[in-house]
């Protein structure tokens, strides 16, 4: 890609990737069939249906609709295979537990952005009643019986929330989750799983009261459009000087990333649904802490880092979700960013111009943030193992070209 044009025009964002998966999970709590629509075309949905396939349902994956028919006794065995491709995955271990009273799903391994354990989902799980145990790379969890229980997150984990939420739904007596993550996706699952019957209160807070029933039932469900996605244009007009229209996000989502935006010298213009953003010049430097929500997303940290790269002044950009997510760096400064890191912190140095190199995407927001750089790189910038990006960025190339940038994807062989 050649760095240098003004991105132009108008983007539509589908479904979050970090909702649908989950709610794909949530569709195993009731016998019959969920239809989920407003689903990204990624990588992560098909292989999140091998996942309950493997669980016995029937699924079928048609544009962007998912339909899961989801048996009376579904296995409890998660299929190595596929979960090993998707750390997501692990989402089905509360909906399990409450369904089958027994979830055997294998621990889905390292990333690229820092360790993620699974003690917070355990600890929720075990005072809800299960035993939970790791044997042979495998969570397995049981359960006579859920009761209801007083749970305190240590951090508002997200992954941990939505298994803990799965389980007491149909848990026996009430559940309180405190310290819970109110991720706008966790308030979307919460509104999937009360159309299905779920009695929850305190949604979109950091207390989930729930107050477990006997049986859920199917039901159809819009996932909500990808606030992460929309929030990457919104940096990606920013940093290119350009004016773009984000359609099918509620800007409210991202109303910290705008704020900081416009802070950098951008302007706004909300719509219901959507926002457009216009910046005339070159950004100036703003610092970025990255927060659970409604903190600013660590997903979004290197947009943030690409925007600072580029801006008038230094920027501080501080990382308190994931220990490792400051990796891809690195890769910045071969594209000539002036960027140090140390622990949790990076300085960026704003300079005019970025230079084109080759980069190597090492994981999915990783990737979008170095082609963001590359808009702004002198040169042709190969960036490399893009298929990282895929797995968050529905037709990323193909909205980019439609901006105005000049960019393609070339298949190159591996013996090169
Ligand atoms: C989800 C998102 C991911 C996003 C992250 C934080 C999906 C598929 N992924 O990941 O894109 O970056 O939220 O917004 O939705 N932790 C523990 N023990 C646990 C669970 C988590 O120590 O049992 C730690 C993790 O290592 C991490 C922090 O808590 O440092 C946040 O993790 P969490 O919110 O659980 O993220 P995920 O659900 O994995």
């Amino acid at each position: 890609m050649s760095g240098g044009a003004r991105l132009v025009g108008t983007v539509d964002v589908v479904g979050a990737k970090n909702s649908v998966l989950k709610l794909m999970a949530a569709a195993l709590l009731a016998e019959g069939t969920t239809t989920i629509t407003n689903c990204p075309e990624i990588l992560d949905v098909p292989l999140m249906a091998d996942v309950l396939r493997s669980l016995g349902c029937t699924v079928d994956v048609d544009g962007d609709t998912v339909t899961i028919d989801v048996p009376a006794e579904p296995g409890a065995q998660a299929d190595y295979k596929s979960v090993s491709k998707l750390r997501a995955s692990v989402c089905v271990l509360g909906p399990l537990v409450a369904r089958c009273r027994r979830a055997v799903v294998p621990l889905p391994g390292g990333d690229a952005i820092g360790s993620r354990p699974l003690d917070m989902h355990q600890a929720g799980l075990r005072k809800l009643g299960a035993t939970t145990e790791i044997e042979h790379g495998r969570v397995v969890a049981t359960a006579e019986t859920l009761r209801g229980a007083q749970i305190w997150l240590d951090f508002p984990s997200v992954g941990a929330t939505e298994n803990i939420l799965m389980a007491a739904v149909l848990a026996e007596g009430t559940t309180v989750i405190d310290n819970a993550a109110r991720e706008p996706e966790i308030v979307d699952l919460c509104l999937m799983l009360s159309q299905m019957g779920a009695k929850i209160d305190g949604v979109g807070t950091s207390t989930l009261t729930v107050h477990g029933v006997t049986g859920l039932a199917p039901t159809t469900h819009r996932v909500i459009g990808d606030r992460i996605v929309g929030a990457t244009w919104a940096f990606a007009a920013a940093m290119t000087r350009g004016q773009v229209t984000v359609r099918g996000v509620d800007p409210h989502h991202i109303d910290l990333v705008l704020d900081k935006l416009r802070s950098a010298g951008a302007r706004t213009d909300i719509e219901a649904g959507g926002f457009t953003l216009t910046m005339d010049g070159r950004p100036r430097a703003v610092d970025f802490v990255t927060l659970p929500y409604p903190g600013f997303a660590t997903d979004l940290q290197p947009m943030a880092i690409a925007v600072s790269a580029v801006a008038d002044g230094t920027s501080m950009i501080t990382e308190n979700v994931f220990e490792s997510r400051f990796r891809f760096v690195d890769e910045m400064v071969r594209l000539g960013a002036d960027a140090r890191t140390d622990g949790h912190h990076a300085v960026v140095r704003g300079v005019d111009r970025l230079s084109s190199a080759p980069v190597w995407a090492s994981d999915i927001r990783a990737g979008a943030g170095l082609v963001l750089a590359a808009l702004c790189a002198d040169g042709v910038t190969e960036v490399w193992d893009v298929e990282h990006i895929d797995r968050g960025y529905p037709r990323f190339v193909e909205n980019l070209r439609s901006l105005g940038a000049e960019i393609s994807r070339v298949s190159v062989d591996p013996e090169r």
